[in-house]
């Protein structure tokens, strides 16, 4: 097995080129490329006309694969629809929240639910498993195209309404879980519920709840059926689709719950855009977040993942576009490895000649390989990517759990109370990773749907939306000697948003030990205090003023009505622990409350001392023991990191010495036998 090495690449366009489709591949073997993605958006050449289809460049593209050795992702060509599909069947096009019909134009724009569009996608599929499905060198089924967005036409709305009546069954179930009295909203008739829109309801939290449940329902089945038009000719090769990251702030994408639709793909595969080089943050603090979603997305397979996508330099849509400096491209390259990916893929292989996307970076650009710093860098990151194939199937050892919930986020984001501007969820769930990425310790990012034995210490910050199966399973992670900690703002409302009476979840409150009485904000400029033995910590934004039942105090407020009472507790349940930070600190307070715990738990760390937290090490384990270590400098001066003794770089085949020095921006792979 070899870590992928390769990307999208659109043969397609170049039609009228062909000694350049051959010439490109004599420079992808250059470059130690073994993998292609093809035939997304191919759609207009592979079917010109209705039912008239086109395989011939496609066979060559094999062919030319085949020849050098290169694997074939293929896609199916669902993310964008051809003109003539379009014009004759114009249901295929989606509808916008204000009820407009879209016009032909851009991709990703088609409803999932029109029958039509599913059967043209149907035949085209099935053709491409008919000729392709049993290909040798055919690697992996990449449905579609970063499913994403929703439409509000009729057959959706149709959907919709059948879908509340299979959970709900009658409309009196969907009042009361919906609190429709309020304003008078009570539905009488299935036919009155209509997908949420500005231009009729947006302010029921539940409704707007469960049409995002509907969407991602309803674009995991679309997938299926991507999926079943494929298994006549081709049931034995892997199938997934790219998911995708909000791309503005690296944050797990917003609009599908991906801890579903994880779940029907047999492996979790991802597109991967940071702007390295901004000018708001460190590299080392977006390496940060770029760590937390890849430890997210291992996650919700508990398997290694793909990136499906990445730019071998810089994109065209982030505002300013900067190219990677020299030896960027290696660091994050190997940081995706690190956390668990088994491939650097790109868009794109070759840049495209007109239209929205000539800009953006590629292997080849157009300026040819042999000046084109970015196609050496590839090159050189395919050579050290050739030397690490031990790695692939390995995965990383978690002691430390973060949990996350696309729909706890969807609530919070509606939630309109308390703080609007001082919400930040993200920011708190990467307060709450930064010091066990500062200490290097592994992290797996957990959903509701992985088991949550085996680890020593689980944190849930801002779980506003909890459900009883949720407490269910956290009393028994703690009952049998896990530690759990809760922040601020967590279990007061169930899973159609109605809130707990008494405020918090019954449970929640007698596992903390503590009953929760009132949430204070502060605006941006007022603070409180927090305090901890001798030392004294800022609070801001949220804190909870509880008391505490069998809870004992740790750290106490400083000013305000509640000065002198507890801010931070701590129960004993069963033979784990429950804590509960009330407020909102900085990192200085969490890097100190972490590090105690990281003792008092003895969860280890993959390094000793090191010279600046901006050095990061991962591990990942191989099934035969062998222990990948990842030292990563992401900063521009020289570092040092001490490591386990024994190390030998897998470069140079060198046993290293425990102390590491490590130049801007380096990265250096170590192996031990365990
Ligand atoms: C997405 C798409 C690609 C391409 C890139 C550009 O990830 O899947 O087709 O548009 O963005 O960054
Ligand atoms: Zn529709």
């Amino acid at each position: 097995m070899k870590l992928l090495h390769g990307g999208d690449y659109f043969p397609e366009q170049w039609q009228t080129q062909p000694e350049t489709i051959k010439e490109d591949f004599a420079y992808f073997k250059q470059a130690n490329i073994n993998t292609v993605t093809v035939g997304m958006f191919a759609w207009s050449i592979l079917e010109p006309e209705e039912d008239h289809f086109n395989f011939a460049w496609l066979d060559q593209v094999f062919d030319l694969a085949e020849e050098n050795g290169i694997k074939v992702i293929l896609g199916t060509p669902s993310g964008a629809r051809p003109n003539w599909l379009a014009s004759k069947y114009p249901d295929v096009l989606r509808v916008n929240s204000r009820l407009e019909r879209n016009l032909f134009g851009g991709r990703h724009n088609h409803c999932f639910t029109s029958v039509n569009y599913r059967e043209r996608v149907r035949i085209v599929n099935e053709k491409l498993a008919e000729r392709y499905g049993q290909r040798e060198s055919l690697l992996m089924w990449h449905l579609s195209n970063e499913y994403s967005g929703e439409c509000h036409c009729e057959q959706c709305q149709s959907a919709f309404r059948h879908w509340m009546q299979e959970k709900y069954g009658t409309l009196d179930a969907v009042n009361q879980a919906y609190w429709n009295t309020f304003w008078s909203h009570t539905y009488t008739d299935w036919q009155q519920i209509h997908s949420p829109t500005e231009v009729g309801e947006m302010a029921v939290h539940a409704l707007n709840l469960d049409w995002r449940r509907f969407v991602t329902d309803q674009t995991i089945d679309f997938y299926l059926h991507e999926k079943a038009a494929l298994q006549r000719y081709s049931d034995d090769v892997l199938v997934t689709t790219n998911f995708m990251a909000d791309t503005e702030h690296l944050i797990p994408f917003q609009a599908l719950d991906y801890s579903k639709f994880s779940q029907v793909v047999d492996v979790v595969t991802w597109d991967c855009y940071p702007a390295w080089h901004n000018d708001w943050e460190s590299e080392a603090n977006l390496a940060l977040k770029v760590g937390f979603i890849n430890d997210l997305y291992r996650s919700l397979k508990e398997q290694p993942f793909l990136i499906m996508e990445s730019s071998p330099s810089f994109v065209n849509w982030h505002d300013v576009n900067r190219p990677k400096r020299p030896g960027m491209h290696q660091l994050a390259s190997m940081q995706l490895l690190a956390h668990g990916s088994d491939s650097v893929l790109y868009f794109q292989m070759r840049a495209s000649k007109g239209s929205s996307e000539k800009f953006h970076g590629s292997v080849i650009g157009h300026v040819p390989p042999e000046r084109n710093r970015v196609y050496q860098e590839v090159a050189t990151l395919g050579q050290r990517m050739a030397e690490l194939d031990g790695l692939v199937g390995s995965m990383k050892q978690s002691e430390v759990a973060i949990y996350y919930d696309w729909e706890n986020d969807w609530a919070l984001q509606d939630i309109q109370g308390f703080s609007k501007t001082g919400m930040h969820y993200h920011r708190t769930l990467h307060d709450h990773y930064r010091p066990f990425w500062q200490q290097d310790v592994n992290v797996d990012v957990i959903t509701k749907n992985n088991a949550f034995e085996g680890y020593k210490l689980l944190i849930m910050p801002m779980v506003y939306l909890h459900s009883e199966d949720l407490l269910e399973k956290i009393q028994t992670f703690v009952k049998s000697g896990g530690t759990v900690v809760y922040t601020y703002l967590s279990g007061m409302a169930n899973e159609t948003d109605l809130v707990y009476e008494g405020g918090t979840l019954a449970g929640l409150q007698d596992l903390l030990g503590v009953i929760i009485n009132e949430t204070d904000v502060y605006y941006p400029s007022q603070t409180n205090q927090l305090l901890l033995g001798d030392a004294t910590y800022q609070v801001h934004d949220y804190a909870i003023v509880f008391e505490r039942t069998s809870a004992e105090a740790m750290a106490y407020y400083g000013s305000d009505f509640y000065q002198g009472e507890a801010a931070v507790s701590v129960n004993h349940y069963g033979d784990g622990q429950a804590y509960y930070i009330g407020a909102r600190t900085g990192d200085d307070f969490l890097a100190t409350f972490y590090t105690d715990l990281l003792e008092q738990l003895n969860i280890s760390s993959n390094s000793s001392t090191k010279t600046s937290q901006d050095v990061s090490v991962q591990t990942r384990e191989a099934i035969d023991g062998t222990v990948y270590y990842f030292a990563m400098n992401f900063s521009n001066q020289l570092q040092s990191v001490e490591l386990s003794p024994n190390l030998v770089d897998v470069s140079t085949g060198q046993e290293v010495e425990t102390s590491l020095d490590l130049q801007a921006f380096e990265v250096k792979v170590l192996i031990s036998k365990t």
